[in-house]
């Protein structure tokens, strides 16, 4: 799909690291098709000898060179780094903004021309090619451009596509979701330590069951109340721990958080505007 066109970096920090990793490693592109920018010489320079990619401290450099350009930089630079490079961007380019909370909006009128833009939101699991990452392309993308995101960001886990005005429930569901199961692998962990068993199994049992519940539901595509419902036997052990949980309200509780964090992103989103 890429056909060996030129993907661009700006900003080589944690995510563009993750992206530059999963491309190479899947193949999708090889080093000498990636060129990268960082005002960071040291990240560069870590970068180069990790993945041996075309590096430079100057943004416009990778803007010339490339045909897909992510910015990758953060929320708070990334106005400036537009500005900074729109004189050479042109619609020959796809121009793709990483940048959590940002809008299309807030981008098209720095760049002040209607370009190929979209906005993507990967998360934290794109460190280890997991992602849920969601596309959201602006009203200049044609499906070709959304098959170029594509490719670029199935290297670092799954993708959906999405209105951009989704993107704040995505944040709220699959942005600050890790963080919720984080929680609830830890709370597992030290109900299995009270139960008796050691906190270094109990880690590992609590993680090893979210993952394999979660890879169920997604090879075998059941609903998970189908599945909740085969593991829960008559006046067995599943049910009695159902029936507590469900004392616990975990459904309002979970559907709370994600109200909550949806809610919140709606609100810096609106900070960010002004
Ligand atoms: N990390 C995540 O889990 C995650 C998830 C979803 C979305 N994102 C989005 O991904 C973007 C990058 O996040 P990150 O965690 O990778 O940030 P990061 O680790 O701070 O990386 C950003 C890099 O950009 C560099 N930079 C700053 N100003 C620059 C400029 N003018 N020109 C070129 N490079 C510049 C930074 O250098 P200095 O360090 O010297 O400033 C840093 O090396 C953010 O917009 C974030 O919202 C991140």
């Amino acid at each position: 799909m890429l056909h060996n066109k030129k993907i661009g970096f700006i900003g080589t920090g944690n995510m563009g690291q993750a992206l530059i990793a999963g491309l190479i490693q899947s193949k999708t592109a090889k080093p000498d098709n990636i060129i990268c920018s960082d005002i960071n010489k040291k990240q560069l320079e870590i970068v180069k000898n990790k993945y041996n990619v075309l590096t430079t401290t100057n943004n416009l450099k990778v803007i010339e060179k490339a045909k897909i350009i992510i910015y990758a930089v953060k929320p708070q630079n990334l106005f400036f780094v537009i500005k900074e490079t729109s004189k050479l961007l042109n619609s020959s380019k796809l121009i793709i903004s990483i940048a959590a909370g940002v809008p299309l909006k807030a981008i098209t009128e720095i760049l002040n021309k209607k370009l190929r833009l979209i906005r993507v939101m990967p998360n934290i699991c794109a460190f280890i090619r997991e992602s849920a990452t969601a596309i959201a392309p602006s009203e200049n993308i044609v499906n070709e451009d959304i098959e170029l995101a594509k490719a670029v960001f199935d290297c670092v886990g799954k993708t959906v596509l999405l209105e951009e005005n989704q993107l704040d429930a995505f944040t709220g569901l699959a942005g600050s979701g890790p963080g919720y199961i984080f929680m609830i692998i830890d709370a597992m962990a030290d109900a299995g330590v009270k139960m008796g068993l050691s906190r270094q199994d109990s880690l590992f049992l609590s993680s090893q069951t979210v993952m394999g519940a979660a890879k169920l539901i997604l090879k075998t595509n059941e609903h998970p109340g189908q599945l909740k419902d085969k593991v829960a036997s008559p006046k067995g052990t599943t049910i009695a721990g159902i029936h507590a949980l469900e004392k616990g309200k975990l459904r309002a509780t979970l559907i709370n958080a994600i109200e909550a964090a949806t809610n919140r992103s709606i609100e810096l989103g609106k900070n960010i505007i002004k």
